[in-house]
């Protein structure tokens, strides 16, 4: 189901769809999504990404039950704050429906990304495991959001995981060479696509030194 969406609609078009249906969705469209992925760049080109994608029914409850916790040991009863009035709240409500629903989604697909120490930490300080290499892991999310978006497939990013780390390493059998950098429910969504609400590049940029909004003559 492509939407035909041109980029500059798809790109102002990618919220996080936390409702999302139980039907499952095509392999097919899976691998153009994760296909879309690995077209991002990456430093020397090492692609350091790798996908696990939880289908299975007993793998997606364990998943669901520890992310669940996850979310009420750091945010507590996030329901009691979830209401339609602010845009918070809303969040917390789509958020709850989430945490609630996690392992009926038909795909909950881990991006992990290869350990690697960033050039400014100096080898003398280069001491346990290397973060993941989040620089390249996130234009290739980048990129399976927008993917979703235009076969009109939902996807939220989120990065609860952090809180059982460990647990879903051995769960899922991730060797410490990676870390899981984002978790990404994906099915139809239940509700609407709708455009971004951002604050305009315009009130972001400055020109030639910081603070300075005016392109002044060099650029027309
Ligand atoms: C680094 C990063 C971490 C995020 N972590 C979470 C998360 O743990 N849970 C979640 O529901 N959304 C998470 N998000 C999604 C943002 O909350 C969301 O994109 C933002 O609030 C804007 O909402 P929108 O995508 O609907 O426009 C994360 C996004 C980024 C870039």
């Amino acid at each position: 189901m492509d939407v035909n969406l041109s980029f500059f609609d798809l790109v102002s078009n990618v919220r996080s769809m936390r409702r999302l249906k139980p039907d499952p969705i095509p392999l097919s469209a899976l691998r153009k999504v994760l296909q879309a992925g690995v077209q991002a760049s990456s430093g020397q080109n090492t692609q350091p990404w790798k996908f696990v994608a939880i289908t299975e029914p007993k793998a997606k409850h364990w998943f669901a039950e520890r992310y669940r916790a996850a979310i009420l040991s750091r945010f507590g009863k996030v329901n009691e704050y979830a209401d339609s009035q602010s845009s918070m709240g809303r969040q917390l409500k789509a958020l709850t429906y989430q945490m609630d629903h996690m392992q009926e989604f038909p795909v909950l697909l881990l991006i992990c990304g290869q350990r690697d120490w960033p050039f400014k930490v100096p080898q003398s300080e280069r001491v346990g495991l290397a973060p993941p290499n989040y620089g390249a892991v996130y234009p290739c999310t980048q990129n399976i959001l927008l993917a979703c978006r235009a076969l009109g497939l939902g996807a939220a990013l989120t990065t609860m995981h952090q809180v059982f780390e460990q647990e879903l390493h051995e769960y899922f059998e991730i060797p410490d060479e990676f870390g899981v950098v984002v978790t990404m429910p994906i099915g139809y969504p239940l509700g609407k696509f709708g455009t971004v609400r951002r604050t305009p590049a315009e009130e972001k940029t400055f020109f030639n030194r910081w603070g300075n909004s005016e392109p002044g003559e060099t650029l027309r």
